[in-house]
């Protein structure tokens, strides 16, 4: 344990994930990284914290599985102390992009399950950690969830992702409200289209629609742009702010005449 400061970053190996924890540990962040099954990439991007300044431990689990859930706090608490700070990040897409009459019921479950109920009952658990350390003259830790577009963006192809991610924007909403009386700040981070593994199948189809300009801002975005909110977050740049949604989407989310 030492003095730094300690967050647990879900879904912390790669993509959007990877971007997070780099820029955490530039700022000199302990990150705990969860990953489901990569430990390659889990441990590149434990190697690239160190090398930005940080310190890292990987955290394998499945964030869906309850008792791996379980596993995942129990091992946050212990290689971290403590928590400042939950980024819940970890999200699959379908694995097969079904229209919405056609989408099956394991489909639904698997997704709710990872993007929804997993990050949940995740919070439930170290929000309750936070709460004790307020309770006992500690200082508030923050609980960022990355959200995405997809939260007010109907595609009939992937619903069951579109539907978790409605919700998390409720369930920063719930969290916000219930932590506020101890002064823990929830954030959600609704993420446009970001270069990853989730949107390499994606990517010739997006890359004309960019072109064509569906984003004010006209290119992909990048891991690091996220990494560099929820780093902005983690440093208290949004004290005043609670169940805030914030766009990290290059404008995407705009009306446009
Ligand atoms: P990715 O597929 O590259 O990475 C997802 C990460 O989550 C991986 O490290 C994976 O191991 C982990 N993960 C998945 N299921 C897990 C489980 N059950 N337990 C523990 N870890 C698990 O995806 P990407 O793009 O980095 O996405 C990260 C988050 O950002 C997701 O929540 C996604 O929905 C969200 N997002 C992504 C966007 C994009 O354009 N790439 C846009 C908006 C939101």
């Amino acid at each position: 344990m030492s003095n730094r400061r300690q967050a647990l970053v879900t879904g912390g190996g790669r993509g959007i994930g990877r971007g997070i924890v780099l820029a955490l540990a530039a700022e000199g962040w302990h990150v705990a990284i969860n990953f489901r099954s990569n430990r390659e990439a889990a441990e590149e991007a434990a190697a690239g914290a160190r090398d930005a300044g940080g310190e890292a431990t990987l955290v394998p689990g499945n964030i869906a599985d309850p008792a791996s859930r379980a596993e995942v706090a129990a091992a946050t608490l212990d290689a971290c102390g403590t928590l400042d700070l939950l980024v819940n990040n970890a999200g699959m897409a379908p694995r097969q992009r079904m229209d919405l009459l056609e989408m099956g019921e394991a489909s639904y479950d698997e997704v709710m399950d990872v993007n929804l109920k997993g990050p949940l009952f995740l919070t439930q658990t170290l929000a309750r950690h936070m709460v004790d350390r307020v309770d006992s003259g500690g200082s508030p830790g923050q609980i960022v969830n990355i959200g995405s577009i997809s939260g007010f963006t109907s595609s009939t192809n992937r619903s069951e992702y579109c539907i978790s991610k409605a919700g998390m924007t409720m369930m920063t909403a719930l969290l916000a409200d219930c932590l506020s009386p101890w002064g823990i700040n929830v954030y959600e981070i609704q993420p446009g289209m970001i270069e990853t593994d989730m949107t390499r199948g994606v990517k010739a189809r997006y890359d004309a629609l960019i072109d064509d300009g569906l984003t004010p801002i006209p290119r992909w975005g990048q891991p690091e742009d996220i990494g560099k909110a929820v780093a902005a977050i983690a440093g208290g740049a949004l004290p005043f702010s609670t169940g805030e949604v914030i766009r990290v989407d290059g404008g995407f989310h705009m009306h446009r005449l």
